[in-house]
């Protein structure tokens, strides 16, 4: 799919939990779940976009919700509705969703909620079950916006929501054909590696420092069992068992 780079118009940029902003622009083209785009406010001091996953997309729209780190997001959270910001995209490839019928798990760790909310609901169109674990450190974000029919669990490291503890704690692999997964590495390896005994196919979402975003300048690459590759471009969405993660 051919990506777009544009000025495009701001139409809600709010803070969802602490920071956590969700940001919805308007953008006509088609998306897939695990893609994302290179953002960039236009008079920015930082010289490179920052990369950013859908988390949901309509014919007119596409929504992003970020966890403010540094100076590149916290510019992002001061933006206002009606400004323009600089995207691109989009970009990478997506996850494979074409195990229509199949009972699926979706497993996020923090922030790596962001493409796997978009992912679970067209999971769902496309007539999988699906079962969606969410992990936090402390209290969940975004995990009341699911269908209904897509049952969620949730853990917090704190306690303070669900089961405590690790949200792997409470996966068994053995209940699915399928898994999907984003997050911090220490758990999508967790995750990977459990499937990986059940021979059940994983595949994970990996998170990179990126520069280009469009497979030029090898920063973002990532270690294979095929060699390394380019997380912009050969993903961001790789086979489980292909991966070499390391902490
Ligand atoms: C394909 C992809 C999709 C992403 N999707 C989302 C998303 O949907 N929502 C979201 O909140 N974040 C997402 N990220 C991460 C996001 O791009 C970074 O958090 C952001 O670039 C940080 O920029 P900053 O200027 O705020 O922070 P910086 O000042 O650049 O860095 C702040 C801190 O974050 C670390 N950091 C910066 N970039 C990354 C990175 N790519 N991976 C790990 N640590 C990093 C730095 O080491 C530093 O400690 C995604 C990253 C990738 C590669
Ligand atoms: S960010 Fe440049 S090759 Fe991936």
């Amino acid at each position: 799919m051919p990506y777009e780079y544009l000025k495009s118009n701001i139409i809600l940029n709010c803070k969802v939990s602490e920071d956590i902003f969700e940001m919805k622009v308007e953008f006509k083209s088609n998306t897939e779940p695990g893609q994302f785009f290179m953002l960039r406010k236009n008079d920015s001091p930082t010289f490179l976009s920052r990369p950013l996953s859908v988390y949901y997309a309509d014919k007119e729209t596409i929504s992003f919700l970020y966890q403010v780190k540094g100076k590149g997001t916290q510019l992002f959270s001061l933006m206002n509705p009606g400004e323009k910001i600089d995207i691109m995209g989009p970009l990478g490839n997506s996850f494979s969703t074409a195990f229509c019928g199949k009972k699926t798990a979706v497993i996020s760790g923090g922030i790596g909620i962001a493409p796997m909310v978009y992912l679970a609901q067209e999971l769902l169109k496309r007539d999988n079950s699906v079962d969606f674990y969410c992990g936090f450190k402390g209290m969940p974000y975004c995990t009341d916006i699911l269908d209904k029919k897509i049952k969620v669990f949730v853990s917090s490291q704190e306690g303070v929501a669900g089961h405590h503890g690790l949200i792997t704690e409470i996966f068994n692999p053995s209940a699915y054909e399928n898994v999907m997964t984003c997050g911090p590495v220490p758990m999508m390896k967790i995750v990977a590696n459990m499937c990986k005994e059940k021979n059940i196919p994983c595949q994970v979402s990996m998170e990179q420092h990126m520069a280009c975003g469009m497979g030029a300048c090898l920063v973002c690459t990532c270690e294979t069992e095929h060699g390394m590759k380019r997380v912009c471009k050969d993903g961001p969405v790789f086979d489980g068992k292909e991966l070499i993660m390391n902490d």
